[in-house]
């Protein structure tokens, strides 16, 4: 998972970087800056005497000398000061330049605090969706581990609204493990509608898509003989014969195809890295982790019926006992399939974040 919030002492994270919410001066002070200069040690100090101070939305290095990190990028993020006086934009660019910086020194792990949201007074909902939309664009043209780093654990990262909105669906789909075990008990007494199989989409177009070619290269058949044994077949047929048997590998693959989205776009949209989706197109059988399937079908953009049914391929399913399950559920069925978003509504229920 490239990009992910995690509660931490951002002193304690084993990173190549670890970024500081400093201050002009660059010569320490409270919150964030006290521990990482209480933890690196009087060197830390020393070197960031001969530094001559920061811009703010600028950023600077140093080593990380007693701490766990390699090195210690300090930026200076904006005073908030009700969010007409560029502070959007100044704190953007200290995450820009803190990931130019890490790049420029071959970091391959990175650890951000939520600058500017403790003394300087940026609201931190707003401050943790700068921090994610800057870290996931860089990721899109970059490879490189970013983490989140939030301290206290009373910080709402999600508008009040949508957390009032979550909770309350939540509340209203919640089935206690129980009482689910009991409904189970009951259909298999009493047999359960099957749900009916999903509704077999539209006429496919003729284009040989890449899912025809993987079929192709099992049934080792020129191409032009394979269309013609194809065209004479009913799609609606010929597709729900390949979807009973096509693999969650199969199906995404297909998804990336319809959707004319490349590889990059689909696994960088879903928060999976690329050595993880190599691993995946790789091998027709993989078995993904839920969070994973998950992530795919946000990225894809998948009604929830296709959602269950590409968790299904993987071997999983919603469940209304589970409320990370729940929550997937509400963001799908109100198509919300903002990746950033579902994730920190998901952090803000302490539930696993999606990705892979
Ligand atoms: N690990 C991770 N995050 C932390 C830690 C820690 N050990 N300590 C504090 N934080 C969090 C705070 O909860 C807040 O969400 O870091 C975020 C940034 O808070 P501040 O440290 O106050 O930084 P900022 O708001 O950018 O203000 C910078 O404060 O410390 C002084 O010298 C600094 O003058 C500068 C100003």
């Amino acid at each position: 998972m490239p990009l992910t919030i995690v509660r931490n002492d951002i002193t304690k994270m084993e990173c190549d970087a670890i970024v500081n919410a400093a201050n002009n001066s660059l010569l320490g002070g409270g919150g964030v800056d006290g521990a990482i200069h209480r933890a690196a040690g009087p060197k830390l100090l020393a070197e960031c005497r001969k530094l001559g101070g920061c811009d703010t939305g600028k950023a600077k290095i140093t080593k990380g000398y007693e701490l766990p990190a390699k090195y210690v990028i300090h930026t200076v993020g904006p005073i908030w000061h009700g969010g007409d006086y560029g502070e959007r934009e100044l704190l953007i660019s200290c995450y820009r330049e803190s990931l130019a910086i890490a790049a420029e020194h071959d970091c391959k792990t990175i650890a951000f605090p939520l600058i500017s949201a403790g003394a300087y007074g940026y609201p931190r909902a707003e401050a943790l969706r700068v921090a994610m939309d800057t870290c996931s664009d860089f990721l899109m043209e970059h490879d490189m581990m970013i983490y989140i780093v939030v301290f206290d654990r009373d910080s709402l990262f999600v508008s009040e609204k949508l957390f009032a909105d979550i909770r309350r669906y939540v509340d209203d789909n919640y089935v206690s493990e129980m009482t689910a075990n009991e409904d189970r008990r009951r259909s298999e007494l009493f047999g359960a509608a099957i749900p009916a199989p999903q509704a077999l989409s539209a006429k496919a177009d003729k284009k040989p898509s890449l899912f025809r070619r993987a079929k192709l290269a099992k049934l080792d058949m020129p191409m032009a003989e394979y269309c013609a044994f194809e065209d004479a077949l009913p799609d609606d047929l010929e597709k729900a014969v390949a979807q009973i048997d096509e693999s969650f590998t199969e199906m995404l693959l297909r998804k990336i195809d319809e959707k004319g989205l490349t590889d990059a776009q689909c696994y960088k949209k879903a928060n999976i890295d690329r050595k993880l989706f190599s691993k995946i197109r790789s091998d027709v059988h993989y078995k993904p982790k839920k969070i994973t399937v998950i992530a795919f079908a946000a990225a894809l953009e998948l009604p929830i019926d296709e959602t269950r049914d590409m968790l299904m391929k993987a071997g999983f399913a919603l469940s209304h006992s589970s409320k990370f399950d729940i929550i997937i559920e509400y963001f799908f069925t109100h198509k919300r399939y903002d990746i950033i978003e579902i994730n920190e509504a998901l952090f803000a229920f302490d539930q696993p974040l999606i990705g892979g």
